[in-house]
C-alpha cells in the first residue's frame, strides 16, 4: 500500500511532519547535513535572542543602558555577549550556510517580547534566505501591575509588525501559561500568525543547597510532557486555521503518531534527536509508515485529528476531569 506522508507547515511542503526544533543541533553544518540525512524533513536553528540584537545595535537592552548603575542588577543576570551562540551577523552567514547545504525547509528562529526595533532584524533574516520565522515568546510575567491583557496585546503587536515587515511566514512559539490559551492562540492567528508551536518547555532553576545559589537547570524532556500539548492541539485544530506544530515530549515514533492524531500539521524533535541521533528521524518515518499501513491510511491527511473523544469544549473539559479523578478511585 502506497503511503503519503507529505504536510504543509506554514504553507511548506515537507516531506513528512517530523522535523528539528529550535536548539545547538543546527549550529555546525556536518550536523545539518547529517539530520538532512537522516531523514529530517525541515530545520528550526537555534534562537537569536532580542537582548543579543539590541545589544549589538544600540549597546542597550530593553532601554537599559549598561553604563547606568541602576540597571547594573538586571543586566548582570544576561550572559556575556561572547557568551552567546552566535553574533546577530554570524546568525545571519550561518543561516546562508546552512541554505546553500540543504534542499529541506530551513526556519530562523528569534526569542524576544518587545516590538521595539530589534524587529527590524526579522528583515535580515528574510533576506538571508530563511523560509520561515519562528518567533519564541518566552517571558515569565512577575510584576505587578502588568496584566493580562497588556502583554497579550503587546504579543499581538509584535505578530501584526513581523507580518507588515515580512513576506515569509510565521509562526509563533508559546507557553501554555495563560488563563485563556484557547483566546490567546484565536487573537494571535488572528494577527496574521501562520502557525503556533505548541508549547516551550518551562526552564526553572533549581536550588544548590550545599551553595545555596539557584542554578540553571536544562534536562532532555521524555514523553509524559507531551498530554499537555496533545490535549491543547486536539483542542484548537478544529478552531484554528493556521498550522499547529507540537515540540516537547515526542521521544518515539508512537508520540509522533498520536501528536498528527491530535491534529498537528507537523512534529518538532530535539531531545530524541540528541539522544539516538539524526538517523532517528528515519526511524521516526519508518514507524509512522508502518502504523498508517496496518490502519489502512494512504495519507497524512487521513492522520491529522482522527483521534476520537477528545476534549472539545469546555463542558466535556470538566467531564473528562471529572471521570479521570473518578477512575483512580474505582481501581481500588
Ligand atoms: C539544548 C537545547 C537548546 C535549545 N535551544 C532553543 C532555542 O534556541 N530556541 C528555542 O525556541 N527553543 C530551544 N530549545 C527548546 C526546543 O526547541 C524544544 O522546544 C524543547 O526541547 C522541547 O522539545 P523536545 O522534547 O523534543 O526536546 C532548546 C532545547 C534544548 C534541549
Amino acid at each position: 500500500m502506497a503511503v503519503n506522508l507529505s504536510t504543509n507547515y506554514l504553507g511548506l511542503a515537507l516531506a513528512h511532519p517530523f522535523m528539528v526544533g529550535a536548539s545547538p543541533l543546527a549550529d555546525h553544518l556536518d550536523t545539518v547535513k547529517r539530520l538532512e540525512d537522516g531523514g529530517a524533513a525541515a530545520i528550526v536553528l537555534h534562537s537569536l535572542f532580542e537582548e543579543q540584537i539590541s545589544l549589538a545595535e544600540s549597546g542597550r537592552i530593553h532601554q537599559m543602558d549598561p553604563f547606568e548603575t541602576q540597571f547594573a542588577e538586571a543586566l548582570s543576570g544576561f550572559p556575556l555577549p561572547e557568551r552567546y551562540a552566535l553574533s546577530p551577523e554570524a546568525y545571519l552567514e550561518h543561516l546562508r550556510q546552512v541554505k546553500a547545504a540543504v534542499r529541506i525547509p530551513v526556519i530562523a528562529s528569534l526569542n524576544g517580547m518587545t516590538d521595539e526595533p530589534w524587529l527590524n532584524f526579522a528583515t535580515s533574516i528574510q533576506q538571508a534566505g530563511a523560509d520561515a520565522l519562528e518567533l519564541n515568546m518566552y517571558e515569565v510575567a512577575t510584576e505587578p501591575g502588568q496584566s493580562a491583557a497588556a502583554i497579550e496585546k503587546r504579543m499581538r503587536d509584535v505578530v501584526v509588525q513581523l507580518k507588515r515587515q515580512l513576506t515569509i511566514p510565521i509562526a509563533v512559539k508559546l507557553s501554555p501559561f495563560f488563563t485563556a490559551f484557547g483566546d490567546v492562540a484565536h487573537q494571535l492567528e488572528a494577527a496574521g500568525a501562520d502557525g503556533l508551536v505548541l508549547f516551550n518547555r518551562f526552564y526553572q532553576p533549581d536550588i544548590d543547597i550545599a551553595t545555596m545559589i539557584a542554578i540553571p537547570r536544562l534536562e532532555l524532556s521524555t514523553n509524559a510532557e507531551l498530554l499537555l500539548r496533545l490535549r491543547w492541539v486536539a483542542i484548537l485544530h478544529t478552531r484554528l486555521r493556521c498550522s499547529l506544530a507540537i515540540t516537547g515530549g515526542v521521544a518515539a515514533p508512537g508520540d509522533g503518531i498520536k501528536a498528527l492524531l491530535a491534529g498537528a500539521h507537523a512534529v518538532q524533535m530535539v531531545s530524541a534527536i540528541l539522544r539516538h541521533g539524526p538517523a532517528y528521524f528515519t526511524a521516526m518515518r519508518d514507524g509512522l509508515v508502518h502504523w498508517m499501513e496496518s490502519k489502512e491510511l494512504s495519507s497524512i491527511d487521513e492522520v491529522r485529528g482522527r483521534v476520537v473523544g477528545q476534549a472539545g469544549d469546555s463542558i466535556l473539559e470538566r467531564a473528562n476531569y471529572i471521570r479521570t479523578l473518578q477512575s483512580w478511585r474505582d481501581k481500588s
